[in-house]
């Protein structure tokens, strides 16, 4: 981590963004949090009151499927409502200057694509539709207001149905997870924000590109695992206040 005053850490990182050919961003749940979303892990995690195994693993949603759907109908109602804060039209502004920013994450609010980011990975799935449990082979439905009428939710073979998101223990989506691993072995630097870095893969991500020898920058209020790495530059924010200063940085350079 480098130790510097907050003015000289922005400029600094501004001088490392603004001279990236190909960056490209990783973000988790404290990303959305100044949108008003729940992290997982954080003050008002959804960790802190209910076990991960009960409400977000295959196994807990057997157990008790209509508590699971339970939850994921109120995340998608919190959702609903929400828009993207100053940092993420930061981001789609370096979009804009770049002509592109991928972006890898681990989060299923959908608020990147509402502020206009074009290349989303998106490693731990969507709310956007649902699956047999069983995988009978019918294909997926979307989630919408009739889903939630008679919980759990079935499918047409009377297996219950799954949100197509990652649960733990579950492979993640071949395809994104292969783009994201070969944009950090090809990207020039990569912006980590709001993730704890506790769940693998996604937290391979900052760690490719630190083996490569290229800039990892961290944006997080609080100390990760990835902040006391050397070679990472971490600044300690929020994702609302500091993007906008480098964003606006890079494009006066
Ligand atoms: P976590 O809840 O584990 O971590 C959120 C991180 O965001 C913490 O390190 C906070 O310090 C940071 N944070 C909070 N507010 C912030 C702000 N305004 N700006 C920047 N950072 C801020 O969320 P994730 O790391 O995304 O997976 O969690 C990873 C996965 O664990 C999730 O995708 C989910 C969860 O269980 C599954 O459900 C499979």
């Amino acid at each position: 981590m480098t130790e510097l005053s907050s003015e000289k850490l922005i400029n600094e990182i501004i001088e490392i963004l603004a001279d990236a050919e190909a960056p490209i961003i990783s973000t988790g749940a404290g990303m959305s949090s100044e949108s008003g979303v729940r992290t997982f892990r954080g003050e008002d995690g959804y960790w802190r009151e209910h076990r991960a195994e009960d409400l977000a693993s295959p196994e807990g949603l057997r157990k008790d499927p209509e508590l699971v759907w339970e939850w994921y109908g109120e995340r998608l109602k919190a959702y609903e409502d929400i828009q993207p804060h100053a940092g993420y039209h930061a981001l789609v502004q370096l979009q804009d200057q770049l002509g592109k920013l991928p972006v890898v994450t681990q989060n299923v609010d959908g608020l990147l694509q509402k502020a206009g980011l074009i290349d989303v990975v998106e490693l731990h799935g969507n709310l956007k539709t649902a699956s047999c449990i069983n995988r009978c082979g019918a294909p997926s439905v979307p989630i919408n207001e009739e889903l939630f009428e008679h919980l759990p939710p079935h499918c047409s073979c009377g297996s219950i149905l799954r949100p197509d998101v990652v649960l733990f223990g579950e492979q993640l989506p071949e395809q994104a997870l292969r783009r994201a691993l070969n944009l950090a072995e090809t990207c020039d630097l990569i912006l980590v924000i709001g993730t704890s870095m506790l769940v693998y893969p996604a937290s391979s991500l900052p760690l490719i590109v630190l083996r490569r020898g290229l800039p990892v920058i961290e944006i997080n209020p609080e100390e990760t695992p990835l902040t006391s790495l050397a070679g990472v530059i971490s600044i300690h924010g929020a994702a609302g206040q500091i993007l906008p200063l480098l964003v606006e940085g890079v494009s006066l350079r």
